[in-house]
């Protein structure tokens, strides 16, 4: 399972990183506008950090500008990868763009149809989002375990990047039923460590130590 971080923080991208946590980054409008940055040069420094796949949104909504916003942005780095909408516009450009050699990931995906048409025109990534479905009480990961089968029923090749990722449990749920990729905000990835048997058994361990008044170094 891949693990991309779903931010444009540098700090807490270099931190994952440095971990050999960051398998690539998902950025959007909201996390660009969040960051305070200017969208090329933060995405530009982010692929210096990172060498798996970085995507950055386009920002029009006609397939001709996306394609155009879509050439600009794999200018930036190798590993680029061009996020476009779930509309026909967004498909598009996923079949104009993919056919060019450039990854593409298809986001904003709410069902398995859409899943389909985005694998159909081409798509590396599909990102349906499991978060904004819990939100209006439908089942997220229903969704993911649905395109996985469907995926794997003709053989379709683009990945199933789970994305709006906002708990621990979707992790491991993700992990259950085959998401190849999970995008998931660092504070949700660095909270997979937690564990308080882990905390009271080392706080057991490091008394008993003392108690002997042993020390290795
Ligand atoms: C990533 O590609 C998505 O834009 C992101 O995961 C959306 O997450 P949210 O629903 O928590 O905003």
């Amino acid at each position: 399972m891949k693990f991309f971080v779903d931010t444009a923080e540098i700090d807490q991208i270099k931190e994952l990183n440095d971990l050999g946590m960051v398998d690539g980054v998902t950025t959007n409008p909201s996390l660009i506008m969040k960051s305070g940055r200017d969208i090329i040069e933060v995405t530009k420094e982010i692929c210096s950090i990172v060498s798996g796949p970085v995507s950055a949104e386009v920002t029009a909504t006609d397939a001709e500008t996306m394609i155009a916003e879509g050439r600009k942005l794999v200018k930036i780095a190798d590993n680029i990868t061009v996020k476009v909408p779930l509309t026909w516009d967004g498909l598009k450009a996923c079949k104009t763009l993919s056919g060019e050699g450039h990854m593409v990931n298809v986001t904003l995906c709410f069902s398995t149809n859409q899943a389909i048409l985005a694998a159909k025109a081409g798509a590396t990534f599909i990102s349906p989002f499991v978060g904004r479905l819990d939100d209006i009480n439908l089942d997220g990961m229903d969704l993911i375990e649905d395109i996985r089968m469907v995926y794997d029923n003709y053989g379709f090749e683009t990945q199933v990047l789970a994305a709006s990722i906002r708990t621990t449990n979707h992790i491991t749920d993700c992990a259950r039923v085959g998401a190849d990729v999970i995008t998931a905000p660092p504070a949700v990835i660095k909270s997979m460590i937690n564990h308080p048997l882990t905390d009271k058994g080392l706080a057991a361990f490091l008394e008993d130590i003392k108690k002997t008044g042993q020390k290795i170094l």
